[in-house]
């Protein structure tokens, strides 16, 4: 055995959805028959027509092709809403608490259905219509949601911005899907301080900086007065003041687009990560149902962002889809203090909490303290995700969060996926602290070594799909090609992950972390091409190169060697500047760690720069540095070791 396990507690298996021999039992079918599994799964969406064909996909590296449902029409918004209204219109369906501790809100489906519709008609009435692309850059508060629904009703593909993101990085993302409206806020809150998003917003669109933003919406969310532009300026409340409810959701085909969302890869400008319809909502809400163990009066609580991937598919698509009470959470968890994420749970008897081991980690600094005075025996499932979750974080989570009660469902997954790829399912699998364990139905991971010889047994390797599921990106918006490039092209007629993974003696899949030039800061996912690029745009900056580094807290912390122009001092100074710089260029998660001068960059012949070597000496791991034979100039390595921080 690999590890000692976990075994699922005895109460759930009882109830749960899954035993160990249901879930082979499907998972057999997912696998060797897709077409009749989702044609039967994918019911579980209302569709306007049904669909005839299910799945039609190749990952042919110059040629693929994914489509889901193709000819069944739906409407995403529809499903997240106006389906529940006969059985649970005074259900709650967003329960929202705010950065202050007074501050909560309840929103049945009834309200949810109110506010969607006439903000759809505020849109429409800005000209709002199927297929236009629309900005969201919004702090977690229910109209965030409500924003998101109302263009999935008219058929708008969204575009959410992380609200952490800078002017520049708004900008590029606005321009690069075209844009029509930036939905905003004039300030959010956070940890008791103010998000100056409006102001953000007002500078990634001055000077004609994002030509086709005709109107910027504004949510009016604190006092706050800001800047006001009436040529683009509208405010959410005047927008929808004489709006009614009569809204008809927009019939749309399952491959319709749904939204994109701009995620970090290893090289150039983040990628428009472009999500349709039918496949996702199917997809979503059913590893929703299933991961999570979901009851129709569970109080569910996913403490992402709406900015994420995560905050996507399991605070908003998944969970409304399934009629299910969703938390969302304005704050921090250590504001006020670090009790904060206990207090939410006893506060709103939360049963299901799905969270990031980088917030684990942080409350874990503080000892048992972050549950001190608090019960949390409302809660029966955890779930963790962004990252891999260490074990001692893993063994903190489950015994001071979960009272030693609860298991804990390690996610695996990424934007691409549009949902959950690999984890324990409640009573259908036991867990091991750091495993993602086993595939979801439809999931066929796999293992290559470099060469792409596929690896079996017990084995460390690169992780591939083999096949498709309906929850998959269909391509980059505006680029398929670097769709192809990315993700498939790699290793021939599969999806590469990015990610390298571990097979145990059990066949039980262990997630070991990116494998290429992306990095994951606090579970955010962050390219070193891009903060380079910020980098490279200061006037002092000859050349940067950045790497990663094991961080405790952060997992991964950012590293940066910056050659200078010539006749610029190097000095503490110039390194604070280029801090504040890369935080205003792209945004305060890309916060750089550490700044090495490097007078040069250990390069190969052709001119490459060998991060690998940079990876190592960042790690102070210089001893074991590989082949340096390589290099064009292997002293460089030698001035880099001597000049190395800290050491
Ligand atoms: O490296 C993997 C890591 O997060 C990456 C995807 O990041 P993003 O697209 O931002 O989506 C994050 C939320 C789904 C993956 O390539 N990752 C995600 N979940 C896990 C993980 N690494 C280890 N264990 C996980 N459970």
């Amino acid at each position: 055995m690999a590890q000692a396990k976990y075994p699922m507690p005895a109460e759930l298996k009882n109830e749960a959805r899954l035993d160990p021999a249901k879930y082979q039992e499907m998972y057999n079918q997912s696998i060797a028959d897709p077409d009749t599994f989702w044609s039967q799964h994918g019911k579980r969406i209302t569709w306007f027509t049904p669909y005839g064909q299910v799945k039609n996909t190749q990952f042919d590296k110059d040629n693929v092709k994914i489509e889901w449902f193709r000819d069944g029409t739906l409407n995403a918004c529809y499903n997240c809403v106006d389906r529940h209204l006969p059985e649970r219109a005074d259900k709650t369906a967003i329960i929202w608490e705010g950065d202050d501790v007074d501050e909560q809100k309840h929103i049945t489906y009834r309200e949810l259905h109110e506010q969607v519709t006439r903000f759809a008609n505020g849109l429409k009435k800005l000209g709002v219509k199927k297929g236009h692309r629309v900005a969201i850059y919004m702090p977690m508060v229910p109209e965030a949601a409500y924003a998101m629904l109302a263009c999935a009703r008219l058929g708008a593909i969204h575009s959410v911005i992380f609200g952490g993101f800078s002017p520049n990085a708004i900008a590029d993302r606005v321009n690069d899907c075209e844009a029509k409206v930036i939905i905003t806020a004039n300030e959010g809150r956070r940890g008791g301080k103010g998000v100056p998003l409006k102001a953000n917003v007002d500078k990634a669109v001055a000077k004609g900086a994002c030509p086709t933003v005709d109107n910027v919406v504004v949510f009016k969310h604190t006092d706050t007065q800001g800047d006001w532009n009436d040529d683009l300026d509208v405010w959410w409340h005047e927008l929808i003041g004489d709006c009614d409810t009569d809204c008809p959701a927009e019939v749309m085909f399952a491959e319709d687009p749904l939204f994109i969302l701009y995620t970090s890869g290893s090289t150039g400008t983040p990628k428009g990560v472009l999500h349709s319809t039918g496949g996702y909502m199917v997809y979503v809400s059913m590893t929703h149902e299933y991961v999570f163990d979901i009851r129709e009066d569970d109080i569910y609580w996913c403490a992402a962002d709406v900015g994420w991937i995560t905050g996507h598919s399991y605070i908003v698509y998944g969970p409304l889809a399934n009629g299910t009470t969703t938390l969302m959470f304005e704050g921090v968890p250590t504001y006020p203090d670090e009790t904060r994420i206990a207090k939410i749970i006893d506060k709103h008897k939360v049963n299901i909490l799905y969270t990031a081991p980088t917030a684990i980690r942080a409350l874990m600094a503080k000892g048992d303290a972050a549950a001190r005075g608090t019960k949390r025996d409302s809660l029966r499932i955890l779930g963790s995700v962004g990252e891999p979750i260490n074990p001692e974080a893993w063994e903190w989570y489950h015994s001071v969060i979960g009272n030693s009660q609860c298991p804990i469902m390690d996610t695996f997954w990424q934007t691409e996926t549009g949902g959950i790829m690999i984890s324990p399912l409640p009573a259908a699998s036991d867990m091991k602290p750091g495993a993602a364990m086993t595939p979801f139905f439809g999931v066929r991971p796999a293992l290559v070594d470099n060469e792409g010889n596929h690896l079996e047994g017990a084995s460390s390797g690169n992780l591939v799909i083999l096949d498709s599921w309906p929850g998959q990106a269909r391509t980059l918006w505006g680029d398929h090609e670097r769709f192809e490039q990315t993700y498939f092209s790699t290793y021939d007629g599969v999806y590469f992950t990015g990610d390298g993974a571990r097979i145990d003696e059990d066949g039980d899949l262990w997630i070991t972390g990116r494998v290429d030039d992306v990095l994951n800061v606090s579970g955010h996912r962050l390219g070193t091409a891009e903060i380079e690029s910020a980098l490279v745009a200061h006037e002092a900056v000859a050349e940067a190169a950045v790497v990663g580094f094991p961080h405790d807290l952060k997992g991964q912390g950012i590293y940066v060697y910056v050659t200078v122009v010539d006749g610029v001092d190097t000095s503490d100074e110039l390194r604070a500047e280029l801090i504040k710089w890369v935080r205003q260029e792209l945004s305060p998660i890309a916060t750089p760690d550490h700044i090495q001068w490097a007078p040069g960059l250990p390069k190969t012949r052709s001119g490459k720069i060998m991060r690998r070597i940079l990876r190592k000496i960042a790690a102070n791991e210089h001893e074991s540095l590989g082949d340096t034979s390589t290099l064009a100039d292997p002293s460089v390595v030698e001035s880099l070791i001597d000049n190395r921080l800290n050491k």
